[in-house]
Formats: C-alpha cells, structure tokens, sequence
C-alpha cells in the first residue's frame, strides 16, 4: 500500500472476550463514526455480549455496561459472523487468546498459537480489498511473522487483496478496563507500514493525546508487551518475599513499601504484598519469556524470569501451610471460609487466580472449605478446582470439600478460620464483633490482601495473621 492514510470506516475484532469487549466498547464509543463488529466463535459469549440486561454482558466491568449501552446498536455489533465481519473490514484486530500451550513442544511454557493462527487464516480466506491486520493478542516476540506469512500467501493467489501487520498490544488491567482504555498511559503502535501506522494512529488519536501514542517496529512492540508484564510481576514477587522477610522479623511489609516507594526511582505502585500474582496474563506473558529466552539460548536469562514465577508459586503454597499450621496442624475436616476466588477485586475473572492453588492444598489437606465470591459463578469454581460442590476430591487425593457460601455471614458460620484471598471493597468493612461470635474458637483471621483492622479483629477476640506483618502474631 503507497500514498495516502486509509481511512477507517469499519472494524471487525475477532475474539469477545476479557480484551476484545471492553477495548471495542470504547472504540466505538469514541468514534462514533467508525462501525465496530467484534465477532467470536462462542455463540454464547456473543448472546450475553447482547442481552439487553446489561448487568448480564460475559465480563463484569465497573462502567463497562454504560459504554456498551450507548453504543450497541448504534455503531457497536456483536456477531457470530466471522466471515462478514472480516470481508467489511478496513482494520482487523485480532484479540484471541493465547494461553499456555498444555502438550507438545514447549508444553507449559510456551503461548499456544493456534487461535492466532486460525484468526489469521480466516482474515486471509475472507478479506477484500487493503485490510489492516491487528495483533491485539499478546503474543511471543515474532508473531507478526507468521501473521505475514499466512497473509501473504492468500495475497498471491488473489491479486485484489492486500494486507499491512501491526501490533498494538493492550495494556488494560482487568477491574479498570473502562478508565485504562479511556485514558493509557500509552497506546504502543508498531510496524513497518507508516499508512497503517498511521491509520490506527488516527483511531485512537480520537481521544488519546498524540504524544501518549508510541510508534515503534513490530518486534519492539511486541516485546514490550511481554516485558512489562514481567517488571509488573517482579516487583509483586519482589515485594512477596519481603513480605515473608517481614513476618519472620519483626518488620511491616506496608511500611516497607511506603518507605522505598517514595523513592521517585522506584515509585508506590505494585508494591501491595498478598497471595501472589493471578490472572490470565503475569504467569502465562513471564513463562512465554522464559520459552523464548532459551529458545535463543539465553538460559541465565530465562532463569532470572522463571524465578519470578516459582517465588509466586511459592507464596501461595507457604500461605495454605501456614493456614494449617496455626490450625493445631490439621485442616482435615475443619471449615474454613474463603472470602474471595476472582484473582483480583472488581472482575469475576478467575484464571489462574491465587484462591484456586490455596483452596486445592487445603482441599488436598481435607479441608471443608464455605466459598463466597460476590461476582465469581459457582460453576467456575467447580471447574477450577477440578470438583463439584459437595463433591469429595475427584482430582486430589485428599478428602476435602467446597461449598458456595451465598453470603459473608454463612460462608463464616461455625468456620475455625476466615482467609480472605480477594481485596473485595465489602471485606474491608466486615463486622468483625458480629462474626467473631459465629465461629468455632479458638479462631483465626488469615488476612491475605491486608483489608482487616487488626485492631478490630483482635478485639473481636479472634487469632489474626496478616500478611507481611510481623508485630503480630
Ligand atoms: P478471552 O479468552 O477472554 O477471549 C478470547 C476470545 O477469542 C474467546 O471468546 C474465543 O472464543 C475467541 N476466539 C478464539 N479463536 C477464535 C477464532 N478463530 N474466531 C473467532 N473467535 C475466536 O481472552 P482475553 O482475556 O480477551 O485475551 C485475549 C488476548 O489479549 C490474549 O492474548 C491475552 O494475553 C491478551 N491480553 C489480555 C488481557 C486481560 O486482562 N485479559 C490484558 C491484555 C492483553
Ligand atoms: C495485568 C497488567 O497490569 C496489564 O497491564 C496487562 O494488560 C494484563 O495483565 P491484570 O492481570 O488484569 O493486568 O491485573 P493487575 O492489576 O496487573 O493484577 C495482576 C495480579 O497481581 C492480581 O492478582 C493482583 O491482585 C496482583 N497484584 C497487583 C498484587 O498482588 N500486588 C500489587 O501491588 C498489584
């Protein structure tokens, strides 16, 4: 493509999911002139994407509802019509998952790309005329490639399509989707095609100041998706293992934190001690590194990264022990209340989401654990620990069991042990004088987000152990 910046009249994004949603929500509400069709396999997501009950659409978004009930309908489609999507589109993003592959090569390691790949040869069969291909996904350093390559074959065999490649990975954190898209840090462009660069530029340019939109080449962009979330993650295991440090010696991790995080070079934010990173990102973008680093033969490297997941793993394994430790030892047959299972506050998001590794070694310990969550499906807690409610342990070889609380206040009944393990706004208010007389005693708060008063939890009468903190005991 030579001469001028296309204009872009019609988006087509494959995948309705988690990124696609939000991210085309806001597009669309932001350039009212552009038609926007997110398109996806999953019939059922694209029905709940247009249920007119907008407290029903598939991600639980705070403001997400009210962006998508001004734009749905009028410039913001949702459709299981990948073919015509694709065929109306100036600009096609791809925004499909890209887990860890689980066999073969690479196996728990490396992103598995055949959503990438079939997306990309879907563009390829049923695109017309000059498209703009998108990587939104987050994909491994050199993706693009291979999105050229199958791109370019279908260019061969007919003259009338063409097609430029870019990567513009997202940013978004889940729980602030709406306010990270509304207002990035940066929007990251790259390519090698200064008119698609260019047109995709002029997209976001409808809100977000020039200056905020990076241009870079496609392998840049595409590293630096992976290399921000691995800092991110660091400096979460970084923080973790000082939180241990702290336990074991007297010192508050939060005081720690406020005291290097005033340090301009190092900053306040991501420096929360807890259970350890989740979410479909941190884990799968670090281990992708990890692949990719010895791939190329840069094994210290790779090590350096992989370590930040083993101590993540490793946080979540001490705070189920501790648990059972403080617990006389033995778990078995002792309810415990999780508050909390989505991986973080504000999204009902639960992959690879702390609770599920906790919940698993108390369930494998014979824990009876009481679940509440206000936003997660019971359903995906079934499926995350691998066992239906009631159910003994399938999976594990334990004789634990899970129940679904449908309340704070039933979830703690007759509990030896509260662990709070999602930073829900509603658990930092929990009347501690009210429920500490509901349970079995002696017993415990375990405090895994730092949410609790202590002062208000021990007054209650009730054991506390918060994490990082050691003036208490
Ligand atoms: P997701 O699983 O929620 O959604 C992906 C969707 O793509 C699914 O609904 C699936 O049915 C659909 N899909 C897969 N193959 C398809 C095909 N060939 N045609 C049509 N639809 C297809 O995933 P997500 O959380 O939205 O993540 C998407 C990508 O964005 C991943 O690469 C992820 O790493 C990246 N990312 C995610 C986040 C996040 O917070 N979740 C943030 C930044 C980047
Ligand atoms: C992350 C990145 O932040 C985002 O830029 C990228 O696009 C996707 O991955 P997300 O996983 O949605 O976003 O949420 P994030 O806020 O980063 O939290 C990830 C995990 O780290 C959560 O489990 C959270 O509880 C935990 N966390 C975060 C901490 O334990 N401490 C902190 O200080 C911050």
């Amino acid at each position: 493509m030579t001469g001028s910046v296309p204009a872009i009249r019609t988006i087509c994004c494959i995948g309705a999911g988690y990124v696609g949603g939000p991210t085309m929500a806001v597009i669309a509400d932001r350039c009212p002139g552009v038609q926007v069709t997110v398109v996806d396999l999953n019939a059922e997501r694209i029905a709940a994407w247009n249920d007119a009950d907008l407290s029903r659409l598939p991600v639980y978004e705070p403001g997400l509802d009210a962006v998508v009930g001004r734009c749905r309908g009028r410039n913001l489609f949702f459709s299981t019509e990948v073919e015509a999507g694709i065929a109306a589109a100036d600009m096609v993003f791809l925004s499909v998952n890209t887990p860890t592959k689980t066999k073969g090569l690479g196996a728990g390691q490396a992103s598995d790309l055949r959503w990438v790949e079939a997306s990309a040869r879907s563009v390829a069969a049923h695109a017309q005329g000059h498209t703009i291909v998108v990587e939104k996904s987050t994909l491994p350093v050199r993706t693009a490639a291979t999105v050229q390559a199958i791109l370019q074959a279908a260019q061969g065999e007919a003259e009338c399509k063409t097609f430029s490649v870019l990567s513009n990975p997202e940013f978004l954190a889940e729980g602030t989707a709406v306010p990270d898209l509304e207002q990035p840090d940066r929007v990251l462009i790259g390519g090698d095609d200064p008119q698609a660069i260019e047109a995709l530029a002029s997209v976001y340019a409808h809100w977000v100041p020039e200056d905020r939109i990076l241009r870079t080449n496609l392998w840049s962009s595409e590293l630096s998706k992976l290399t921000a979330n691995a800092f991110l993650a660091q400096r979460i295991s970084s923080i973790n293992s000082i939180a241990a440090f702290c336990e074991s010696t007297g010192a508050d991790v939060r005081e720690v934190a406020r005291a290097i995080g005033t340090d301009s070079r190092i900053g306040p934010k991501f420096l929360q001690a807890g259970p350890g990173f989740g979410g479909s990102c941190f884990q799968k973008d670090i281990l992708n590194l990890v692949y990719l680093c010895g791939h190329y033969g840069l094994h210290e490297v790779a090590a350096y990264w992989q370590s930040v997941v083993d101590l993540n793993a490793w946080q979540q394994h001490r705070i189920a022990r501790l648990v059972v430790n403080n617990l006389f030892g033995t778990v078995t047959g002792k309810r415990l209340a999780v508050l909390g299972f989505a991986f973080k506050a504000d999204t009902n998001d639960t992959r690879d989401a702390p609770a599920i590794r906790i919940c698993r070694d108390l369930l494998e310990e014979g824990a009876d654990l009481a679940i509440y969550d206000p936003k997660v499906a019971p359903e995906q807690i079934a499926r995350d620990l691998g066992m239906a409610p009631s159910a003994s342990s399938s999976g594990l070889t334990g004789e634990g069991r899970w129940q679904l609380a449908g309340s704070v206040h039933d979830a703690v009944c007759s509990a030896d042990a509260v662990l709070i393990l999602t930073e829900w706004q509603a658990f930092r208010q929990l009347s501690w004088p009210e429920l500490a007389p509901q349970m079995r005693q002696p017993a415990w708060v375990f405090d895994a987000r730092a949410v609790v008063d202590p002062e208000q939890v021990r007054a209650a009468g009730l054991r506390l152990w918060r994490v990082g903190d050691g003036n208490i005991g």
